[in-house]
């Protein structure tokens, strides 16, 4: 078992199914677009493919006629490049008469990806929160709540590093004077929490603590529960930006900003409250229907990942549906009970050019 990272987006087009935020995110960084010279173009983390098609799409639209564009998808080796697949028929809706020459790397991010200086503009989406490797596990002796005050401060350091290492690949990559776009999510200032919430950290600690009720049940090993242990560290301003200046000789940061991005499931849950009026069954409802929402947008993430950890941790394989429908039942449960919140996520926006 490595400690690498290596477990994609949950299969069987699930998360192309359930990216909704992570597309508003994506068309948050179209303007980052204007006015740069395409030609190769790649999307690094283009998982299976919906949002990476979409930001092509788009850009390529402002092509003149019958230029040339090569187009890289890269994402990691286990990746469900066959989804990708089924959508490149449409990466010319919007400019039918150019030359496009799409390609697919299976490789992780943090190595080399292309050739030296061969890219004109690199783009990131909501990717570069995944680290390189899977952080300590919860040890036996901490509860969930206790592991996640501590989790933020124990992976800032390997986030630093994993972040230095993106930023100086791309920076091998991308020719002098090329772009590099970047989405990266972000973690909420103290004054933002009292208004938001901590929404995404809630949801991953629900999914923990399902974890934690199936295992005092007996119904998951502790070794199980101890794996559902998300490869993944948001990022402060303070962090993304410190990060960006380390590596001021390679990159000029042109542009730069940070915006609120809701989950489309908030807006419905609040039309739904607003329809009900006083009738608090109907209220009540509404927000369960959200909760369950949003959990099923974090396991077209996590799902197949917590699914093989189990298995690696010693549950049988023909258990595993069984054990999952539970947790997952337990988990919108106590979202629900804890009140999901607003369900934004902040995410910086850059736009760096190759010095
Ligand atoms: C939340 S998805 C975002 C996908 C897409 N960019 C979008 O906006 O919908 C994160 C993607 O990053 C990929 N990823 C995580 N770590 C990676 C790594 N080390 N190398 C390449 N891709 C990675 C995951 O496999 C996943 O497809």
């Amino acid at each position: 078992m490595s400690d690498f990272n290596h477990l994609p987006m949950t299969g069987g087009n699930t998360y192309n199914d359930n990216c909704g935020q992570q597309t508003l995110i994506m068309e948050s960084s179209l303007p980052l677009f204007d006015d740069i010279k395409l030609g190769e173009i790649v999307d690094y983390g283009c998982s299976q493919g919906l949002n990476s098609v979409a930001m092509m799409q788009r850009i390529l639209g402002r092509m003149a006629p019958s230029s040339t564009a090569s187009l890289v998808f890269e994402d990691l080796p286990s990746n469900e490049f066959s989804s990708l697949i089924r959508l490149l028929p449409g990466l010319s809706a919007n400019n039918p008469d150019l030359k496009l020459y799409p390609s697919l790397v299976p490789r992780s991010f943090y190595e080399s990806v292309v050739a030296p200086q061969s890219v004109d503009v690199g783009f990131t989406s909501s990717t570069i929160h995944w680290l390189k490797k899977i952080p300590i596990l919860k040890p036996a002796n901490e509860t969930v709540a206790e592991y996640y005050e501590k989790r933020t401060l124990r992976n800032a350091p390997a986030a630093r590093e994993d972040f230095r290492e993106f930023l100086s690949l791309r920076g091998q990559e991308i020719k002098k004077g090329g772009h590099l776009i970047i989405a990266c999510f972000g973690s909420f200032t103290d004054e933002e929490i009292k208004i938001y919430k901590d929404a995404l950290i809630i949801r991953h600690r629900c999914l923990f603590q399902a974890a934690e009720v199936l295992g005092n049940k007996g119904r998951l090993p502790s070794r199980a529960v101890a794996r559902i242990n998300m490869p993944i560290y948001d990022r402060s301003e303070k962090e993304f930006l410190g990060g960006i200046e380390e590596l001021k000789d390679t990159w000029v940061m042109e542009k730069y900003y940070r915006k609120m991005i809701p989950h489309p499931a908030y807006h419905k849950f609040l039309k739904k409250c607003e329809l009900a009026g006083t009738n608090e069954e109907a209220k009540a409802k509404a927000a369960k229907t959200y909760a369950s929402d949003l959990m099923d947008w974090l396991v077209a993430v996590m799902g197949d990942m917590i699914k093989n950890w189990w298995i690696e941790s010693g549950v049988e394989q023909d258990e595993v549906e069984d054990i999952y429908a539970e947790f997952l039942s337990t988990a919108k449960d106590l979202l629900y009970k804890e009140g999901p919140a607003g369900a934004e996520i902040p995410v910086m926006y850059t736009r760096l050019r190759r010095a």
